[in-house]
């Protein structure tokens, strides 16, 4: 019994080390991969790189704009596999943009981040836009004002 007990506890601090690893891991790949464009804070560039914090998850509204934000060339080009593409944004979403997703966020998987990256978006700017006027006009209080948008 005794035994048994210790294995339960040494699968616990095993699970929990997982999920450490992988917020970490997430956090290293947005430092390696991202951030020298979007900056730590995930604010951007204005008029230049698109500022993600209190923002990404604006696009989790719309069927179309879940799947902008990984056919988006930095995103689907990244030098990384799958999996990792999927946890590096399901933590971006969390992390940076958690007030503006729908609450019901399906994170994203492996399977899904894979179909996706087959296809990247050859005109960001346009399609973002596009993406951002609808969910805007479907949600008015979302999105107030387009204008305002880096
Ligand atoms: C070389 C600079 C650069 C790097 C590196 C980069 N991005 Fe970007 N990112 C941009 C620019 C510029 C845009 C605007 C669209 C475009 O021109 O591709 C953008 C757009 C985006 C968008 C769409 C956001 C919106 O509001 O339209 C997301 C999401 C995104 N990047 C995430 C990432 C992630 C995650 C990484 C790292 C895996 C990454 N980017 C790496 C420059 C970069």
């Amino acid at each position: 019994m005794a035994k048994m007990i210790r294995m339960m506890l040494l699968l616990g601090l095993f699970c929990i080390g997982t999920a450490n690893a992988d917020d970490d891991r997430a956090r290293f790949n947005y430092m390696i991969h991202c951030q020298g464009c979007h900056l730590p804070d995930a604010s951007g560039y204005r008029d230049k790189v698109p500022r993600m914090i209190n923002f990404l998850g604006y696009f989790l509204h719309s069927r179309e704009g879940r799947e902008f934000i990984i056919r988006v060339p930095g995103v689907s080009m990244a030098a990384l596999p799958d999996d990792e593409i999927a946890e590096l944004m399901n933590w971006l979403i969390n992390v940076y943009s958690a007030e503006q997703r729908p609450a019901e966020f399906i994170p994203y998987t492996q399977s899904e981040v894979n179909a996706l990256r087959q296809s990247p978006e050859a005109d960001p700017l346009t399609t973002r836009m596009r993406i951002l006027r609808a969910i805007a006009a479907e949600q008015p209080n979302l999105l107030q004002d387009l204008t305002n948008i880096n």
